[in-house]
């Protein structure tokens, strides 16, 4: 498999080489966006597949066919990725993409066209251990270590995609700026259906009752865990090794009290008041 132990260095970030050259990125920081587009933005382990099942499922009305079909990176391609061309469509109406690449990166290409843009956040106590999870089977980052080390280096920001403060503060300060629609993955799991319900609106897209409830069904963990175009197992195992773990993990919120020890969850804290403390950005207990 191509460039596996790679990393790409672009705007100060550090990025999976296997996904990244140096002509995808600069395509990335300038493609042509329509005002129609609708750009889906997260910080990597955000909840960014749950969020494009959603999305693929609101435009179907509910019908599970091109959920089920058809692979979602080619249903919401990543505009970063070397193989984002392959997937580019020139039809009329919402092309639906996705990024992890920060607000700096793409703002110029961006203010051109002011697309719609959904910004999905995640306490980042459990961005860090899903993360790490990942990093652990996904043969494209390097080695974690252990996650104590995972931890020190997604505070300071050198872990693949810099930091999540840096993202985060990045997208929310464009928010009234350009047509973005903040969310986070706790409120996700803590009422689907009404955040389906402004989702919706936002995009311009009413849904009937009936079509509300098969979205939830459709999108739910357990129906995306066994969902082959959702759930990366069609990707080699020399890329994503399943006997070290699988990408649709455990789906919850609030796992790090199982992984963070009292000094890591200080520590965390401490950053995390550093960071974000005098950002004037409200996070709707986040770090609850
Ligand atoms: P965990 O590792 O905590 O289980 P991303 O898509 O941004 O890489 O995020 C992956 C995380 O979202 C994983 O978290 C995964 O299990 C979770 N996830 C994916 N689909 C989900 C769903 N339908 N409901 C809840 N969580 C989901």
């Amino acid at each position: 498999m191509a460039r596996l132990g790679e990393t790409q260095l672009f705007a100060g970030l550090r990025l999976p080489g296997h996904l990244h050259t140096q002509q995808s990125l600069r395509a990335a920081s300038a493609f042509p966006f329509r005002p129609s587009d609708v750009l889906l933005v997260t910080y990597p382990k955000s909840g960014t597949t749950w969020m494009q099942e959603i999305l693929t499922l609101i435009y179907s009305k509910g019908d599970p066919e091109p959920a089920k079909s058809i692979p979602n990176w080619a249903r919401a391609p990543w505009l970063e990725h070397t193989y984002f061309k392959e997937f580019l469509q020139e039809t009329e109406g919402p092309r639906l993409f996705t990024t992890h690449l920060p607000w700096r990166v793409l703002a110029t290409a961006l203010r051109k066209a002011k697309p719609k843009v959904i910004y999905l956040a995640r306490n980042p106590k459990d961005v860090a251990v899903s993360f790490y999870h990942f990093c652990r089977m996904a043969n494209f980052f390097p080695d974690p270590g252990t996650f104590d080390d995972f931890l020190l280096c997604f505070l300071d920001g050198t872990v693949h995609y810099g930091s999540w403060f840096k993202h985060v503060k990045g997208w929310l300060s464009c928010q009234k700026e350009m047509n973005l629609f903040y969310v986070t993955y706790e409120e996700l799991h803590q009422d689907l259906g009404g955040f389906l319900e402004r989702l919706s609106a936002f995009l311009g897209c009413p849904l009937q009752p009936g079509q509300m409830e098969a979205i939830q069904e459709h999108s739910s963990f357990a129906s995306m865990r066994e969902n082959t175009m959702a759930n990366y197992t069609l990707v080699p195992h020399e890329v994503m090794d399943p006997s070290k773990g699988q990408f649709m993990r455990k789906g919850i919120v609030g796992d790090w009290r199982n992984h963070f020890s009292p000094q890591q969850s200080a520590l965390f804290d401490k950053v995390y008041q550093q960071e974000m403390g005098d950002c004037g950005l409200s996070f709707q207990g986040l770090m609850d």
